[in-house]
C-alpha cells in the first residue's frame, strides 16, 4: 500500500466519487473529503448517496480493499483534485448584463483547506467547470496560504462526462489538460494518461477553462435556434418538427430538436459563466441563453390559452396534466429543469396534476400515475419520456417535446 500513489479528493459528488472509485481501483490510494458527513458515513460502509450505475460496485470493492477512504478533512498526498460544485451567487447579478454571476467560494475553500497539506512535487487538479482564470485564482489562494507555488503543478481538466454512462467516460472521453506553466501540463497530462483511453489533449489553464463553457454553450446555441424557429412556425402555423426534419436532409445541416426550455446543471448554467466575463461582448451566447428561458415562459402562455380557450367553450375551468418534470427524457434529475418550472408556475393558477414516471413523490406538486393522468381535460407534454404513449395524445392536448 506505501508504494501507491495518493491522491485526495475534494467534493465526493456525481463527479468526485466516481472519479475517486475508479483510481482507487486503478492503483491509487484515495482520500475523499467532503463537508457533508452523511456522504463520508455512507462511502466508508462500502456504499453509495447519489445514483450512478455501475458506481456500486466500484465503490463497495474500493472501500473493502482499503484504496478508498472518506474523510471531512484532507491529507498528505501527491496528487490533489478538486471536484466541488460551482453553482451562482443567489441574489447577485452582473452590472453590466444583468447575468447571474457564478460562485467560486466552494473552490476557495477546498483550496485553502488543502493548502497545508501541500508539499513541494505535487500537482493539484481543478475539475470543477470554472469561469476562465479560476485556476490562477486558485494558485494565488496556495500562495496566500504559504504554499510555494513554484515547486507544485497545478492544472485544470474540466469533466466532460455524461451521468448514467459516468463509469465508462471517465476512461474513454477525450480530455482537455491545461495547466497554468507548461510543466504543469506536461505533470497533468501524464497523471491522466495513466486511466484515460480517449486522447489527453494539452493546452493552458485558460483555455481549458473556455474549453467547457464553450462545449456547454454551443449546446445552447444551437437548441435555442430551434427553440426560437419552433415559436416562428407557431405563428405561421407550419409544423416545426416537419421542417426540421425536411432541413436537415441538406447534407451540411443539422437543426437539434425544440423543447419547453433548457434545464440541467450544466447547459443552463455554464454559458452564463461566460457572459459574466464578457462584458456585454458575448451577445448571442448571452440571447441563446435568455432564449432558452423564454421558451418556458412562452409554454407558459400557450397552455393558458388552452385552459381559456376551454373554459369558454364548457363553461368550466380544466383540469390539466402536466407530463414529465425531469430536465431530460428517461432521467429523474429536476435540476434547473424547465418543465418542473412550467408545473409549479401553472399550478399557482390552474388546476393542475403532474405525471413524473421517474419520481415518487414532489414537495409542492400533485403526482399522479400515468393512467391517471390521461384522464385530464388537457394534458401538456413537457418531456418525451418512454412510459408516455402517443396514441393517447388527444387533439385538444399540447406537445412541447416531440412525442406526436
Ligand atoms: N455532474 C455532472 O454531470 C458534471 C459534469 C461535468 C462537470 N461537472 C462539474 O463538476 C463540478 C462538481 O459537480 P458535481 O455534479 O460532482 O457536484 P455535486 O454537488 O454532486 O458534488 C459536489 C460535492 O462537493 C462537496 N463540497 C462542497 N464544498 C466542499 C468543500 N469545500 N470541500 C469538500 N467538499 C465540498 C459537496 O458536499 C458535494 O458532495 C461542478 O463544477 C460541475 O459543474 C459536473
Amino acid at each position: 500500500m506505501d508504494n501507491k500513489r495518493k491522491i485526495c479528493i475534494m467534493g465526493m459528488g456525481y463527479i468526485g466519487l466516481p472519479t475517486a472509485a475508479l483510481l482507487a481501483n486503478r492503483g491509487y490510494q484515495v482520500h475523499g473529503v467532503d463537508v457533508n458527513q452523511h456522504a463520508i458515513d455512507t462511502i466508508n460502509r462500502g456504499e453509495i448517496h447519489i445514483v450512478e450505475p455501475k458506481l456500486d460496485e466500484f465503490v463497495r470493492l474500493a472501500v473493502q480493499s482499503g484504496s478508498l477512504m472518506a474523510n471531512i478533512d484532507p491529507a498528505e498526498s501527491d496528487i490533489f483534485m478538486i471536484a466541488v460544485p460551482t453553482p451562482f451567487h443567489v441574489n447577485k447579478f452582473n452590472k453590466t448584463t444583468n447575468s447571474p454571476v457564478p460562485n467560486i467560494d466552494f473552490i476557495i475553500d477546498a483550496t485553502k483547506k488543502i493548502a497545508p497539506y501541500v508539499k513541494p512535487d505535487n500537482l493539484i487538479l481543478l475539475e470543477s467547470t470554472s469561469p476562465v482564470g479560476t485556476t490562477n485564482i486558485m494558485a494565488d489562494v496556495l500562495k496566500k496560504e504559504g504554499v510555494d507555488i513554484n515547486n507544485i503543478f497545478i492544472a485544470h481538466s474540466p469533466e466532460r462526462v455524461l451521468p448514467g454512462h459516468i463509469m465508462r467516460e471517465l476512461i474513454e472521453n477525450d480530455r482537455v489538460v491545461g495547466g497554468i506553466n507548461n510543466k504543469s501540463t506536461k505533470k497533468a497530462a501524464e497523471f491522466y494518461r495513466t486511466f484515460v483511453e480517449g486522447e489527453v489533449l494539452e493546452t493552458t489553464a485558460k483555455t481549458a477553462e473556455m474549453a467547457k463553457l464553450t462545449e456547454n454553450s454551443f449546446r445552447d446555441v444551437n437548441i435555442a435556434f430551434a427553440n426560437e424557429l419552433s415559436i416562428l412556425c407557431d405563428d405561421m402555423d407550419i409544423d416545426v418538427r416537419e421542417l426540421i426534419y425536411l432541413t436537415n436532409k441538406h447534407p451540411r445541416v443539422n437543426v437539434l430538436n425544440p423543447g419547453c426550455g433548457v434545464g440541467g446543471h450544466c447547459i443552463s448554467v455554464d454559458p452564463w459563466f461566460i457572459v459574466d466575463s464578457a462584458n456585454g461582448k458575448a451577445k448571442m451566447i448571452e440571447r441563446a441563453r435568455r432564449t432558452n428561458d423564454y421558451k418556458a415562459e412562452w409554454v407558459i402562455e400557450k397552455i393558458k390559452n388552452q385552459a381559456f380557450q376551454f373554459e369558454r367553450d364548457n363553461g368550466m375551468a380544466p383540469t390539466i396534466s402536466c407530463m414529465g418534470l425531469a430536465f431530460k427524457p428517461n432521467i429523474d434529475d429536476l435540476r434547473e429543469s424547465p418543465a418542473l418550472y412550467i408545473s409549479e408556475k401553472l399550478s399557482n393558477s390552474l388546476n393542475v396534476k403532474v405525471v413524473e414516471p421517474n419520481i415518487e413523490s414532489h414537495h409542492f406538486l400533485q403526482l399522479v400515475p400515468y393512467l391517471e393522468g390521461l384522464k385530464a381535460d388537457i394534458c401538456v407534454y413537457l418531456v418525451a419520456h418512454n412510459q408516455f404513449d402517443i396514441a393517447n395524445v388527444k387533439e385538444i392536448d399540447l406537445d412541447f417535446c416531440g412525442l406526436k
